[in-house]
């Protein structure tokens, strides 16, 4: 506000100013008012000309010594003044309250012609909706689901599956191994001997799960997905077995398949099988290990094989995801590529 001056009136006695310096000073002042750019400096400007110590209140405090007319003639320019002054401020005021809104809306405008941002909504992982598509059949035949810790002993995930040390199986499994007792489970297999341990048979659980081998290229991942299934009863039998597992995989690819059990070994089941599919190109397409649970297995166990007998099997799911929606690139499932994983939302 220093660099505003106004023209002191008040320096004057107040019966020596003319008509004309009342209103030469109103038109000074108002255009003083006229002059400001924001709300700030006129209420600044208001309280130099309208505050107690302005020169319009220095000259009112003279009107009490002067005469009958003199207070008529000064009061009437006073008064004048003080009008004139008023009415400039409140219209001033008004400008810039216009100006400050306009100001406001012009840097918040919205250009209503943009189109919309669109809202996505997510979508689950292709290994889940294959997941969730196998899980569907198993439970609606009757199997529960069961679990089992990703860190896995020895023991598991080995040994009580008839695979000890120095076994050439181990060679297949490329582990990761803590240490010598600990490991990343290799297989979801480990859940069949922690579920048989804690349950007394008739027994029918699916496991899956994540597990981890040491081995990484177009078609393998160090971490992939298994789903192992168990059934233990006093009939079960390699007939079921197929059963089970042809009315799965039709099932699951929505179509009568061509399916062949071709003999294989794995040292918890006996006898074994792998399982392939006829592709319609006429390819077989290897799908799953299977076979009839090892006696020595069920004796691990606590199971009396004279009793009962079972059967076992372990898919990738990977792999039947890749079928399934025809991917040739296993790695695609790890990279979270939104225009790849968008395509199954
Ligand atoms: N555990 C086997 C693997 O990871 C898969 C498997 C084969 C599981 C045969 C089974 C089975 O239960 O009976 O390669």
């Amino acid at each position: 506000m220093n660099t505003i001056t106004i023209p002191n009136l008040a320096s004057e006695q107040l019966t020596k100013l003319t008509e004309q310096d009342f209103t030469q000073f109103g038109e000074r002042v108002l255009e003083l008012i006229a002059n400001t750019h924001d709300e700030k400096s006129l209420s600044e400007l208001r309280a130099l000309l309208q505050g107690k110590k302005s020169p319009i209140s220095a000259l009112s405090k003279q009107m009490g010594s002067l005469d009958a007319d003199g207070k008529k003639r000064y009061g009437a320019y006073l008064h004048e003044l003080r009008t004139r002054i008023g009415s400039a401020f409140d219209e001033q005021n008004d400008k810039l309250a216009k100006l400050a809104l306009h100001a406001k809306l012009a840097s918040e405008q919205i250009d209503i012609s943009l189109p919309a941002r669109h809202i996505t909504q997510g979508g689950l992982h292709p290994i889940t909706l294959t997941t969730e598509r196998m899980k569907q059949f198993f439970v609606q035949a009757g199997f529960s689901v069961a679990t089992g810790p990703e860190v896995e002993s020895d023991y598991y995930n080995f040994e009580a599956l008839n695979i000890p040390s120095h076994h050439p199986a181990r060679a297949m499994h490329d582990t990761f191994y803590f240490d010598a007792h600990y490991l990343l489970r290799t297989h979801t297999s480990s859940v069949q001997i922690r579920t048989m341990e804690n349950s007394e048979p008739p027994l029918r659980i699916i496991c899956p799960g994540r597990v981890y081998r040491c081995d990484s290229d177009q078609t393998h991942s160090p971490m992939f997905h298994q789903m192992e299934g168990l059934m233990i009863s006093k009939s079960s039998s390699f007939a079921e077995l197929k059963g089970v597992i042809h009315e799965f995989l039709n099932a699951f690819f929505g179509k009568e398949l061509t399916v062949r059990f071709r003999p294989s070994f794995f040292p918890f089941t006996e006898p074994s099988a792998e399982v392939d599919i006829l592709s319609d190109t006429g390819k077989w397409l290897e799908v799953l290990g299977c076979g009839m649970v090892h006696p020595q297995v069920l004796r691990n166990c606590g199971i009396d094989p004279e009793q009962y007998t079972g059967f076992a099997f372990g898919l990738g799911i990977e792999r039947f995801a890749m079928l399934y929606y025809g991917i040739d690139d296993l790695r695609v499932f790890f990279q979270n590529d939104v225009r790849f994983l968008k395509q199954f939302a």
